[in-house]
């Protein structure tokens, strides 16, 4: 079992439900307006922070890249755009997220080498050494347990290949923070439910971005489950993050 605070923050508190029930039902119930809300709430600055991500894995072929918790496959598509993997596997722990995926995905003549199954990142459906490149957008903070998850993408891995990771992280400029505190507190939960209809959903993004060990908390455990060469770079003034380590 995991010991971190961030694993019990849960998108409905009244409800019943283990963390992960509850995170596939909140992303089966949002899946629709996803894609949209995420361009408008960022203002389209994500594709920046996805491609920068997906610009950290070497230029070499890959073979297989392992995109854990693909939902609507934004990131999988993006990397075979930029760096064109012989084949990407994308798991989810919502059907719904991945439904609107695999509808993006067939639009564009890629189901033959994009595919997305259902798996949990605690307990990857996958064999030791399959894959020569993992990445997670906006994913690690929703696990139930993050150790877990990170040591099953490790074991998947084939020694030497990297781990990319995208998530949010607190600003630190002072002038900065408050503004962004106010627009993730109360704008954000408000556009959610105006689009979503679903104002928990985004009530517990900035519930579990303040929750998440980020930066050299995050560093420490990553290196815990087995990960070397890890690192840090901050985005748009440290409200998003990308780490990497390698096998
Ligand atoms: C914020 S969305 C990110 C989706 C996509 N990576 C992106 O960049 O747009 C988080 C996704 O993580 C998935 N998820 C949460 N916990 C998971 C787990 N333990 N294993 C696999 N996927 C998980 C959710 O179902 C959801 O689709």
């Amino acid at each position: 079992m995991s010991q971190y605070a961030h694993d019990k923050i849960i998108p409905y508190s009244k409800a019943d439900g283990s963390k992960k029930e509850q995170v596939a039902s909140m992303f089966n119930a949002i899946a629709k307006r996803y894609d949209f809300l995420n361009r408008f709430l960022s203002l389209g600055i994500d594709q920046g922070w996805r491609k920068k991500a997906i610009a950290q894995f070497e230029q070499k072929k890959m073979q297989h890249l392992l995109d854990i918790a693909t939902g609507t496959a934004d990131m999988a598509l993006m990397a075979h755009r930029l760096i064109e993997p012989t084949k990407i596997t994308g798991i989810d722990i919502s059907e719904g997220m991945m439904e609107y995926g695999r509808i993006k995905i067939k639009a564009k003549g890629l189901a033959d080498i994009i595919d997305l199954q259902l798996g949990d990142s605690t307990a990857i459906p996958f064999k030791d050494n399959s894959f020569d490149g993992a990445m997670v957008a906006f994913g690690v903070r929703n696990f139930a347990d993050l150790e877990k998850g990170l040591s099953e993408i490790y074991r998947v891995l084939t020694p030497g290949s990297k781990l990319v990771i995208l998530e949010f992280s607190q600003p630190t400029s002072f002038w900065f923070n408050p503004i962004y505190s106010l627009y993730m507190k109360w704008i954000t939960p408000t556009i959610g439910k105006i689009f979503s209809g679903n104002k928990a959903a985004y009530a517990y993004l900035n519930e579990s971005v303040i929750a998440f060990p980020e930066g050299q908390a995050f560093l420490t455990i990553f290196e815990k489950t087995g990960f070397t060469q890890v690192s840090q770079k901050k985005l748009s003034l440290g409200i998003c993050s990308i780490y990497q380590g390698s096998k």
